[in-house]
């Protein structure tokens, strides 16, 4: 047996404590804006920064200009262009900050006329078929997004210059349903088109009564698999395959990084503990009680 190994269960077991004392003890907070992170110019909007009552202090932060003011809640009454943008929230407790919010986007909406939005080859489709969502402009625009009405998420394409293509592969009678896009430039991604009419999608399904076994089609695609509460927009997608592959490649640099950082921390650990025993664990102990440094100033 190496005697090299119980050094590298003693390295790993270090570094695994080190991470683990250095991780923040405060939840990470979240950030909401309502009545949607989608406002039209001129309308209004809150943004909500949740997380535990009792703190010393909530900052909230545009990213985009720097500003942030020392509250949980910022109310603004009539949305410009220069409210768009992305922000974040935290929180401090004595000397210590939580972690940031993730980011929240908020969108300007109405700065440009809107977009058109077609589906081909039509609008009723038969469960099983193709069909094309088309968001169409007359400016040349690069971001485009459909959004399908009670669904959460936007689908987003980055596409040139003045349409864009959402194909939905093997219609189910989920993706029926009210559909608008908006188009944007990715100069200012947080500044989008007014939204388009909506576009109503209806599935025809084949007249048989779910309780009965539909002999007529013996498409698979008529299982009643998909839930209406996920409605994937199916891109056709080539490279998946690839994807996966780079997503394993991707785990297997990752261990090997680890493995790497391992060898050279135990090694910059030796030297170090060599070199001056005491002085290291006072540094180190003074860096762990430091608070973090205060968010810039406006
Ligand atoms: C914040 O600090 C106060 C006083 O030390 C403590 O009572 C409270 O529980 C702390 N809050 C959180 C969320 O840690």
């Amino acid at each position: 047996m190496s005697p090299v190994s119980p050094v590298f269960f003693c390295i790993g077991l270090c570094v695994l404590k080190a991470s683990q004392a250095q991780s923040d003890p405060f939840p990470k907070p979240s950030l909401l804006a309502q009545p949607s992170s989608l406002v039209p110019l001129g309308q209004s909007v809150t943004l909500r920064c949740h997380g535990p009552p009792n703190v010393d202090l909530y900052r909230l932060e545009n990213l985009e200009s720097g500003n942030y003011k020392d509250e949980n809640i910022l109310s603004i009454a009539t949305m410009k262009a220069d409210n768009a943008g992305r922000y974040r929230c935290s929180y401090q407790n004595g000397s210590l900050w939580s972690p940031p919010s993730d980011q929240l986007e908020l969108v300007a909406t109405g700065v440009y006329t809107r977009p058109s939005l077609l589906a081909h080859p039509s609008s009723a489709v038969l469960p099983g078929r193709d069909v094309t969502l088309q968001c169409r402009t007359q400016y040349s625009f690069d971001g485009f997004v459909l959004y399908k009405e009670g669904d959460t998420g936007p689908y987003k394409r980055p596409e040139k210059w003045y349409r864009a293509d959402f194909p939905i592969i093997t219609v189910t009678a989920a993706h029926s349903g009210t559909y608008r896009c908006y188009s944007y430039s990715s100069a200012s991604p947080y500044l989008w088109s007014a939204p388009s009419e909506p576009l109503v999608l209806v599935v025809t399904e084949p007249s048989a009564t779910p309780s009965q076994v539909p002999t007529e089609v013996p498409s698979p695609a008529t299982e009643p698999s998909a839930t209406p509460s996920q409605v994937p927009i199916e891109v056709p997608s080539p490279t998946t395959g690839f994807a996966h592959q780079h997503y394993y490649a991707k785990g297997n640099l990752v261990r090997i990084c680890l493995g790497a950082m391992v060898i050279i921390l135990l090694v910059g650990i030796l030297v170090e503990d060599w070199h001056s025993r005491k002085k290291c664990l006072t540094h180190r102990i003074r860096a762990m009680q430091r608070p973090l440094p205060p968010l810039p100033l406006v």
